[in-house]
């Protein structure tokens, strides 16, 4: 078991609270204001519960009451747990998009954490952006941290079919336009839609970055499926609390957890259970806050030959609920080590390697985690697209694409932003049909700005009526991890950065490749480089008045690299800033 430190030992949380000048017991003074008796200042490892509960992010809004189980398990361990909120960046509320700001969370943690007398920190997350900014805040202080989920909803169920969180409401919101079911259908579905306590129960973003989070080791196994409302997430808050507190004392910090087999590991488990494009930008942007020197390329060549086996919507079937009662992520975790494609001795949080935590599992549902020779998709990891039009690259999710686009090539249908999208899409005057690609700009980090949740555009009415459920579409946007589609994105470099998307125009022929990992536009360098020197880049809106926007657009770097801020990458480690009183 890792154990790189003797304990006892003097730890930071001292520097306040562990001496008897003026300074220490102002420190330790106005704490006691909450009745903590003296004993608990003499050195036992100060526990930060970092909460991102908000009753604006209804997905984490059972969160405090799981913290009060971690804070059982840390008394137990014999730490002193103490819960702090953080920014918490709710997906279905922040506007212009979530993904603004990760960064800003991911900031706002990182300084909580080292300023604070914190020894230990348990990530309480669950929406899509508190994860990874949480742990990209903990990744650059190297605090030793452990993550804990909020947990998906129940299914849910409405006249019989289960009801997946987005999913449904992307799908059935198409369905409206084809005229196959009525807007009363549409509102009496939304009261099936979110039953309980919870993150989205489909394999969307939150389910995924939770299935991240446990594939690089930085929360206990198991801990990614078990639904919100089930007794065992409560279980598994306090064992995580108990757990922090051992990590403290055997120095088991992230750097340790986040190497580069990790990461690797993280990426297959991605294909194997299909899960969001999102995970591509945010497991970037958290390797550049580590040593690791991960890439786009890591993710085509890992990915590739893993099968998708988890049959959940937005690529399959079921939801997370079965998922869980199936046997979860130490079942795919297993099965990838069967196969040759895990690391078994990355580190996880327990202190032993992975392969130790999951080499007992048991798949309960063959239907929910597939046999290899039934998977979704023989190819389900992210397909990296390059060429002409994606310099930098580009993604697409092979497990939500429809087969016969894979290769298709098609007359541009250009909007230019996602203003000029709305504005032209339900127009029976567009000059669009089914063979067209829809080509949308502007939408990418600098140019939204946010780099919103807008790839998956829907399909024009004229073309819903006729049956056609996909189309080929490209943008330097995002899209939902509970959305699907043949749907290129995250385009870079993006069109407000000046990539060639900025310059397609309507009739333009672009080609699509997925087997040849190619996005090409028929134009010639030299035509190429005429239009851009025509270009000019356009104001992000929201950015003319300074503020957080402007700052933002300023600094954040390409969909390619994580779309993290310059001055945020890397470690800057936990020294103790010097104390001003
Ligand atoms: Fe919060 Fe899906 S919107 S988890």
């Amino acid at each position: 078991m890792f154990k790189k430190a003797e304990w006892p030992r003097r730890l930071r949380s001292q520097e306040w609270y562990g001496g008897t000048s003026r300074d220490n017991i102002y420190h330790r003074g106005w704490l006691k204001n909450q009745g903590y008796p003296h004993d608990l200042f003499d050195g036992r490892p100060v526990i930060g519960i970092l909460n991102t509960w908000s009753e604006l992010t209804p997905c984490n809004g059972h969160l405090r009451e799981l913290a009060q189980k971690v804070k059982a398990g840390v008394w137990e361990a014999g730490g002193f747990p103490l819960e702090v909120p953080v920014f918490s960046a709710s997906e279905n509320t922040y506007r212009p998009t979530a993904m603004m700001y990760r960064n800003l969370a991911a900031l706002a943690v990182e300084e909580t954490m080292r300023a604070q007398p914190i020894d230990g920190a348990v990530l309480l997350v669950g929406c899509d952006k508190t994860t990874p900014s949480l742990m990209m805040g903990a990744a650059s202080t190297d605090i030793p941290s452990i993550v804990v989920t909020g947990g998906p909803m129940l299914n849910g169920w409405f006249r019989g079919e289960r009801v997946g969180s987005g999913t449904a409401l992307w799908q059935m919101s198409e369905d409206i336009k084809a005229g196959k079911i009525t807007p009363q259908d549409f509102l009496d579905a939304e009261q099936a839609m979110s039953r309980s306590s919870g993150t989205c129960n489909t394999m969307g973003t939150a389910s995924t970055m939770a299935s991240m989070a446990e594939a690089l080791g930085m929360a206990l196994s198991g801990n990614a499926a078990i639904p919100g409302v089930d007794a065992r997430r409560k279980v598994m808050a306090q064992l995580s609390g108990r757990r922090i507190v051992e990590m403290v004392k055997d120095d088991l910090k992230p750097s340790d957890i986040l190497t580069r087999e990790a990461f690797e590991n993280a990426i297959r488990v991605n294909g194997a259970i299909g899960g969001s494009t999102n995970a591509v930008v945010h497991l970037l942007a958290l390797a550049g806050r580590t040593k690791v020197d991960l890439s786009l390329a890591d993710w085509d060549r890992l990915g590739r030959d893993v099968p998708t086996i988890v049959n959940l919507m937005p690529s399959g079937k079921y939801l997370m609920e079965e998922f869980f009662y199936a046997g979860g992520l130490p079942v795919v975790l297993k099965r990838l080590g069967e196969a040759g494609m895990l690391h078994k001795d990355a580190l996880t949080v327990s202190g032993g390697p992975v392969w130790d935590e999951v080499k007992d599992a048991v798949n309960w549902n063959e239907d929910v985690i597939l046999p290899a020779d039934r998977a979704l998709t023989a190819s389900g990891g992210i397909a990296v697209l390059k060429g002409n039009l994606a310099p930098l690259g580009a993604v697409l999710k092979p497990s939500a694409a429809t087969p016969a686009l894979m290769k298709h090539r098609g007359r541009a249908v250009v909007f230019e932003d996602i203003d000029d999208y709305k504005a032209k899409i339900d127009d029976d005057a567009l000059d669009i049909d089914e063979t067209c690609i829809m080509v949308m700009k502007n939408c990418g980090p600098r140019g939204y700005p946010g780099m919103a949740e807008v790839g998956n555009m829907g399909l024009p009415p004229k073309v819903l009526k006729k049956g056609i459920t996909d189309m080929v579409r490209i943008s330097d946007a995002r899209m939902s991890g509970t959305a699907y589609g043949t749907v290129v994105l995250h385009t870079s470099p993006e069109a407000a950065a000046g990539g060639p998307l900025a310059i397609v125009r309507d009739g333009d022929m672009i080609e699509l490749d997925v087997a040849a990992r190619r996005l090409h536009i028929d134009l010639t360098d030299e035509e190429i480089a005429a239009r851009l020197a025509a270009w000019h880049a356009p104001v992000a809106p929201g950015t003319a008045n300074g503020g957080y926007s402007q700052l933002y657009v300023a600094h954040v770097e390409g969909a390619d690299t994580g779309a993290d801020f310059d001055f945020l990458k890397g470690c800057r480690g936990n020294e103790v800033p010097r104390d001003s009183h």
